[in-house]
């Protein structure tokens, strides 16, 4: 976990300055993933990064914890929303392992380019389906691991 959080700490002003690289699929997985949304619902990122799909849906719900093990992003992510005029996002620093949150607090749960980069991707999902209430929705974008020639 160290070294994840060193090492996105220093990758942190080079990912804050990477473009999207297909804008119209990012747009595409904003609009499905917010046809599942309510006004007043309480949503959990993990693995938020700079922040940018948690400001993104901000005004589309209550409000969002959005977490990340690595300061850095954290610190831009916060810097983003305050200069976009975001409010109801709260930012914390952890992991799905080490974040106190009580079980079943979120309507939805989103793990974007996340899961690949984790141990015990299984686990995580565990982890996710007990932190939602009843009829939660978790919504991940992820590379698929068995595809992919490192693994
Ligand atoms: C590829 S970036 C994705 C960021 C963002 N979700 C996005 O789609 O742009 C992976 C992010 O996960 C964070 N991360 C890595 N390991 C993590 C872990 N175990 N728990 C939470 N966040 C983690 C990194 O700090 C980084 O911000």
């Amino acid at each position: 976990m160290k070294s994840a959080k060193v090492f996105w700490d220093k990758a942190a002003p080079c990912y804050a300055k990477s473009p999207v690289k297909d804008e119209e699929t990012y747009q595409k997985k904003l609009s499905i993933t917010r046809s599942y949304f309510q006004r007043d619902w309480s949503v959990l990122e993990f693995g938020c990064g700079t922040g940018s799909t948690a400001i993104q849906h901000a005004a589309h719900v209550d409000h969002i914890l959005a977490t990340d093990v690595s300061p850095r992003m954290l610190e831009i992510a916060e810097r983003k929303a305050r200069e976009a005029g975001i409010g109801n996002i709260r930012f914390q620093e952890g992991s799905l392992e080490t974040l106190d949150l009580a079980p079943s607090s979120f309507d939805a749960v989103l793990g974007l380019n996340i899961l690949h980069l984790l141990e015990d991707a299984e686990g995580a999902i565990h982890r996710v389906h007990a932190l939602l209430k009843p009829g939660g929705v978790f919504v991940s974008s992820t590379a698929l691991v068995a595809e992919m020639a490192f693994y």
